[in-house]
């Protein structure tokens, strides 16, 4: 049979070749953004108390009215953002459900998308899969918005732009400068909507991160992604939420109903149980901690260190240690040194190589340790 694909450049992520060459090699893996140190002991707890509840079968389409009820508390209470409940949020088989429902939702044939490179490697596929067309352009050398390029580039036909703050992979945040040319550019196109891929949202350290949600312009088109996965160490659950004003949420709803139609009732009833009692505002500080031992470690290193303001992930330049390719430096790292990592490159479309390295360090400290000492011996 003569199958035609719907995504002929598609091939397996460089997330499962370096995962699977970790195993395959021993290696410490500091590739792939998920932490290796136990949940929270209460949410474990949690968890068994309420499996002999009588929470196992389908939940409301839009989310567990209990689950969201804190949802919206918690985001009156990070950026003093009333929603409303009923209208505005919907809880999501993790981040990257929200982003597929939402790209299917408002993409269609022929409308042009923004994607700000280095990027995450789940926008582009949604957007070809709607017949849309990405527009990939860079982000400056430091891994801010280019703001002249994406003047440029947005125009009638742009339906969308995607921005991802904190940034993965490079641990950028933007700034207040960054927001406000961002109101501009909306201004100047009243039909262009924003997805605001803002995971990370609690992880930012010295400059705390500007969400979306604290800008009245800005959010009135725009759906914010959240992640519990990251929020909470529970990757692996893949639960998280996104919020949209009313009319771009209708549209969403209709996607999402033939798409998972709910999501998984005994995560939800847990996570409503466990909102009121943990401090977000506590997540920030336990990964500076992580960042700097991991840093402070490195300096012994030729890697060079690029700054990191929140996210878990490290950039590091190698072009003191190697002239390689990104991809071949990291394949050689796993084989030789049994360190996993991510080569920069891959997060563009052009493939431009950098010299540099993505790092995770959501690891417990025997794991950096280990880690640093054989990457300080390169
Ligand atoms: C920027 C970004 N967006 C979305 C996701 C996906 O999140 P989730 O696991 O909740 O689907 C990730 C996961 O690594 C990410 O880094």
């Amino acid at each position: 049979m003569n199958l035609i694909s719907k995504l002929p450049t598609v091939g397996t992520t460089i997330f499962t070749v370096m995962s699977k060459m970790a195993v395959d090699h021993n290696a410490i893996n500091l590739s792939q953004g998920f932490p290796n140190f136990p949940v929270d002991p209460i949410l474990v707890d949690l968890l068994k108390q309420k499996a002999s509840d009588n929470i196992h079968q389908y939940n409301p389409m839009a989310g567990n009215p209990l689950l969201m009820n804190e949802i919206v508390v918690l985001i009156e209470k990070s950026y003093q953002r009333q929603l409303k409940v009923e209208s505005e949020l919907l809880v999501t088989a993790g981040a990257t459900q929200a982003i597929f429902t939402t790209i299917q939702a408002l993409v269609g044939k022929g409308e042009e998308v923004v994607i700000l490179d280095p990027s995450y490697d789940c926008y582009e596929s949604p957007i070809i899969l709607a017949g849309g067309i990405p527009k990939r352009i860079s982000l400056n050398d430091e891994f801010l918005p280019d703001w002249e390029i994406i003047n440029s580039t947005v125009n009638e036909k742009t339906k969308l732009i995607i921005t991802n703050n904190p940034h993965n992979p490079s641990g950028r945040i933007w700034t207040e400068s960054d927001m406000k040319e961002f109101e501009n550019l909306l201004h100047k196109y009243p039909n262009l909507m924003v997805l605001s891929d803002e995971v990370y949202e609690y992880i930012s350290f010295e400059n705390k991160h500007l969400s979306v949600h604290a800008n009245e312009f800005l959010r009135s088109r725009s759906i914010v992604v959240s992640s519990f996965g990251k929020t909470f160490h529970i990757t692996g659950w893949k639960i998280g939420y996104l919020v949209a004003p009313e009319f771009i949420m209708n549209e969403i709803k209709k996607v999402h109903q033939f798409l998972v139609f709910c999501v998984n009732s005994v995560a939800q009833n847990v996570l409503a149980d466990y909102l009121p009692l943990v401090k977000t505002e506590n997540l920030g500080g336990f990964y500076q901690e992580k960042r700097d031992f991991f840093r402070e470690r490195m300096q012994q290193s030729r890697f060079e260190l690029m700054p990191c303001e929140g996210t878990y992930f490290q950039l590091a330049s190698f072009h003191a240690i190697s002239h390689e390719s990104d991809i071949d430096f990291t394949k050689r790292l796993v084989t030789e040194f049994g360190v996993a990592t991510i080569p920069l490159s891959v997060f563009n479309t052009d493939l431009k190589d950098r010299k540099m390295i993505r790092f995770c360090f959501a690891k417990d400290n025997e794991t950096l340790i280990q880690a640093t000492d054989r990457l300080c011996k390169i």
